[in-house]
């Protein structure tokens, strides 16, 4: 079916509600998205009738919550592209997968050793490999961007040699929105011999993911940015360097055989999933991509380049706005500046005519320092966002520029 935002909107409950007699206009998407129904009624139908703990009973709520919770890795192998469902790795969001890359390769690293960055990166993505640096001596390194919030190629070029031992980016920016050029990165990077993670935390979610095109050894991602519940996320990795890891926890479901002296590690994707896990989050995230998965993907990507076209063209006739971040390649944020308004007041005074948006440093504190700015107010798009909404922020921001005046 062609996509029809209409029909979209109509799947996700909390979009009709209001907010103190204003229809609610939710454009904190980059924070976290809504679910559909399907989404919430999964989770709903296994609490109600096949909650169970998965992989251990011999019973047939047992089987059935397996099924469930396995067919969902099926789901976001074949949403990815993964080579085997095996290098699907359920965790708690992008921060833990990155964590778990980080431990992983931590004891590969040497003193010389060098991680490469970019001045965009999320503290998921800065703070882990800062520590990975602390505790192995290796040296992080930062890919600097342009005014406009692009990365200079050139320079992250420059930046690569024989000691980067790994290069970490996002795919898209969730403070600015830049849609980073990850093929020639990725091929940048393996060229010098790097290991190469993809922060997909917002890319994820536009649906055209393919890990094996991509050519890259880690992409991850938060369940919750793209429709599935919080508390769920996924580490794919090249099944080798998963292999090759040290377990990141120990517990139960992470091992084949356990004596009192010593345990032998199960095989992947289990050698890295200790204990019980969110058996309804994860079967949540499968019911998740199945539904984005059966929507029209190109109608849904030309809807939202003209939620951002059309968003940018007011931002930019807006009198006293500036934008932070101008890239070329932008999709899903617009980050502004109110002249006269902090963010966090812009943000309020949104709030109080039913628009939500995010104020702040995004968790992109020293992108924010190398902007020069102190935050931002950050509106970002979604599927089932609508042009009319688009309108419905900027009549507000009329509202707001008045009360701040
Ligand atoms: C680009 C990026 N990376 C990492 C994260 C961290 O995601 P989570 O808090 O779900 O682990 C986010 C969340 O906003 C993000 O936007």
């Amino acid at each position: 079916m062609a996509f029809d935002v209409a029909v979209i909107r109509q799947q996700f409950p909390i979009l009709s509600r209001d907010i103190d007699g204003s229809p609610l206009v939710y454009l904190d998407n980059a924070a976290t998205t809504h679910k559909p129904q399907c989404v919430i009624d999964a989770i709903s139908h296994y609490y109600s009738y096949s909650n169970s703990n998965v992989h251990r009973g011999a019973h047939r709520l047992a089987d059935e919550s397996t099924k469930a919770y396995e067919g969902a890795r099926d789901t976001v192998a074949r949403f990815i592209n993964a080579n085997v469902r095996e290098e699907v790795i359920w965790t708690s969001g992008t921060t833990e997968s990155i964590n778990i890359v980080a431990h992983g390769i931590a004891q590969q690293l040497n003193p010389g050793d060098q991680l490469l960055v970019t001045e965009m990166e999320h503290h998921a993505d800065l703070v882990t490999w800062q520590q990975a640096c602390a505790t192995s001596g290796a040296e992080l390194k930062v890919a600097p961007i342009n005014d406009n919030g692009e990365l200079n190629l050139d320079q992250f070029q420059t930046l690569l040699c024989d000691r980067t031992k790994l290069v970490a980016f996002p795919h898209i920016s969730n403070a600015l929105g830049t849609v980073n050029p990850i093929t020639k990165m990725i091929a940048m990077a393996k060229a010098a011999g790097a290991l190469v993670l993809i922060d997909g935390a917002q890319g994820i979610a536009h649906g055209d993911v393919d890990v094996q095109s991509l050519g890259c050894d880690f992409y991850v991602f938060s369940g919750h940015k793209v429709f599935a519940p919080t508390g769920t996320g996924v580490l794919w990795g090249r099944q080798s360097l998963l292999e090759s890891w040290p377990v990141w926890q120990t517990g139960g479901e992470m091992i084949s055989t356990v004596t009192y002296q010593s345990a032998q590690w199960n095989q992947l994707p289990y050698r890295l999933e200790a204990g019980t896990p969110h058996i309804a989050g994860v079967i949540g995230l499968g019911a998740a991509l199945e539904w984005l998965s059966r929507q029209d993907l190109d109608g849904m990507r030309l809807h939202e380049k003209a939620l951002m076209a059309t968003a940018t063209e007011r931002a930019e006739q807006f009198e006293g706005l500036r934008i932070i971040g101008t890239a070329k390649n932008k999709l899903g944020v617009l980050s502004f500046l109110i002249e006269g308004g902090h963010p966090a007041d812009v943000g309020f005074l949104l709030d109080r005519q039913g628009i939500a948006i995010r104020t702040g440093h995004h968790c992109a504190e020293p992108l924010m320092n190398r902007l020069g700015v102190p935050g931002t107010a950050r509106a970002s798009f979604s599927l089932y966002n609508t042009l009319d909404e688009v309108d419905a922020l900027f009549d507000a921001l009329k509202k707001v520029r008045l009360m701040l005046a």
